[in-house]
Formats: structure tokens, C-alpha cells, sequence
């Protein structure tokens, strides 16, 4: 594995996990890190790329066409924010309040990632008076934790503005609601892609507002949005449906 790895001139995960072996090899003759290893984390990481940036930009269609109220504000601040002139890029976010409060809240309504992925606890812990035996494995439900009636009061609307202050500022971290959304979990095991996806779901987002309008289609039903609809299976797959784009007149990209 590695034909074209050059020392000193890392590329990539690829070239790190190579660096990795390489370097316990010369150590002690052995690396648990096999070429198996490397293979199956590239093979997975691939995989879940694709697959949680696909059903973040299939459920914002979906709400999309729910809510064109919601999309006109989008769309409003892509046009004041980045215009009709230039392409959007991953940057802009930081000045995009109301985009920011959409996407946290896409992803706090659909929790697409409802069970994360299981850890298994290798010593006893204690927890709020709890006892989780060591081999015990531990699904976190952050399903539960993004619609717990106590914490969101409204968890089965979709309200992108419960994430911004009365001035349409995003709430600060230690705000009760801006530390119980996590999408990409919490701790060392937390989604090592949660910066790329975040850049490249905006990009694509603020992209299609900047050029079109997305409408419900003309010939079959719209599926509702609802996350308690979803099928149960796992993982939790949300409706297919058709959609529209109209082109937006002003856009010139
Ligand atoms: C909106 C998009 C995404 C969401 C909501 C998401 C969510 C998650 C969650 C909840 C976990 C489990 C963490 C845990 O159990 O502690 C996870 C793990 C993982 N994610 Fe993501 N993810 C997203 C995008 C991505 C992307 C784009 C990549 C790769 C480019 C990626 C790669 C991974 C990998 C490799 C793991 C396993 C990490 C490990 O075993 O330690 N994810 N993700």
C-alpha cells in the first residue's frame, strides 16, 4: 500500500495512517494498523460521508418546499450577505446567522444519526447515580436528546429561530439549547467529518437559495416532514419525494 507516499509530504488520511504504520514498524517490527485497517477506515469514512451529506440536503429539500417561509429568509440573507455575483464559499457562514439556525435545527428535528454509532464501555462507570457495567454497550440516543419536551418545549416543529437571540444573533455555546443539539455527538469519538460536512452542506445550501427556488411537486404528493414518520428501521431512513427548481430571475451566476 502507498506506491506514491512521500515522507514529509502528507496528503491526506491515507498518508497519515501510512506515516502511522510506518513509524510503530520501525518501533517494534509490528503494526496493528494494517493495510486491512487502512482500507476498511477509508472504505467507512468514504461511506459515511456520503451518506449523512446526502440525507442533511434531502431532508432541507423536503422543508424546503414545507416552508417557503423559511426559504425566503434564507434567501434573503444569501442576497445581502454573498449576492447574486459570486459563488458562496464556506466562510460566509460565520456572518450568515439565520442559515446557521437552519442548519442546526434540520439537524435537530430529523436527528439523522438517531443511535450515533455504539461505544462499548471498558471499565465500570457511575452516572447520575447509575451504574453502566464495563462490556456494556451504549447507544446515545441523540433522537432523544434533540426532542426532549423539557428542553425544546416544541420539539416537533421545525422553528429554525429557537437557535437565535431577540436581535437574530446566534444564541452563545453555553445556552441550554445550543448544548443540547449535537448532531455529530460529543467526546474523542465525536464525527471526525462534522467541519467538512458543515462547509460543504452550506455551500450547496446557500448555492441553490443564491439560483432557485425549490417548490413541491406538480404530479404527486409531498411526503410530510415529520420525524416520528420516518421508517424505524436502522438506520432511520426519511421519505423520498419529488421536487421542483424554478430558477430565480435575479441570479446571474
Ligand atoms: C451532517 C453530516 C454528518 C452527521 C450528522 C454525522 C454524525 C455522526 C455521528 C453522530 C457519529 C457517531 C459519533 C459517536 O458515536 O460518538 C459519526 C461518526 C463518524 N462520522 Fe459522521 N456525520 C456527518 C458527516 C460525516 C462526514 C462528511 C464524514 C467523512 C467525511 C463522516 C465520517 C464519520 C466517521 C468516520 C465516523 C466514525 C468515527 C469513529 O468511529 O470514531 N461523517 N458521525
Amino acid at each position: 500500500m502507498g506506491a506514491s507516499y512521500r515522507p514529509g509530504n502528507i496528503r491526506g488520511l491515507v498518508d497519515v495512517c501510512i506515516l502511522n504504520q510506518l513509524e510503530e514498524l520501525n518501533k517494534t517490527g509490528n503494526s496493528w494498523l494494517t493495510d486491512e485497517h487502512i482500507k476498511g477506515l477509508i472504505f467507512d469514512t468514504l461511506a459515511a460521508g456520503m451518506t449523512e451529506i446526502l440525507k442533511t440536503l434531502r431532508l432541507f429539500l423536503l422543508l424546503m418546499c414545507h416552508h417557503p417561509e423559511v426559504q425566503t429568509r434564507l434567501h434573503v440573507e444569501v442576497e445581502t450577505i454573498i449576492g447574486s455575483e459570486r459563488f458562496p464559499c464556506p466562510e460566509d457562514l460565520k456572518w450568515m446567522p439565520y442559515t446557521q439556525a437552519v442548519m442546526l435545527e434540520i439537524w435537530r428535528y430529523g436527528s439523522q444519526t438517531p443511535l450515533a454509532i455504539p461505544h462499548l464501555c471498558r471499565k465500570d462507570v457511575e452516572l447520575d447515580g447509575y451504574l453502566i457495567e464495563a462490556g456494556s454497550v451504549i447507544f446515545p440516543n441523540l433522537y432523544a436528546v434533540h426532542h426532549d419536551e423539557v428542553t425544546w418545549g416544541d420539539p416537533w416543529e421545525f422553528r429554525p429561530e429557537r437557535f437565535l437571540n431577540e436581535s437574530g444573533e446566534p444564541l452563545p455555546s453555553d445556552h441550554t439549547l445550543m448544548q443540547n443539539i449535537i448532531p455529530f455527538s460529543v467526546g474523542k469519538r465525536a464525527c471526525p467529518g462534522q467541519e467538512f460536512a458543515r462547509s460543504r452542506i452550506f455551500v450547496t445550501m446557500a448555492s441553490l437559495m443564491q439560483r432557485v427556488r425549490v417548490i413541491p411537486p406538480e404530479n404527486s404528493n409531498l411526503p410530510p416532514a415529520d420525524p416520528r414518520l420516518y421508517s424505524k428501521a436502522y438506520p432511520m431512513t426519511e421519505p423520498q419525494f419529488e421536487c421542483r427548481f424554478l430558477p430565480r430571475e435575479d441570479s446571474i451566476i
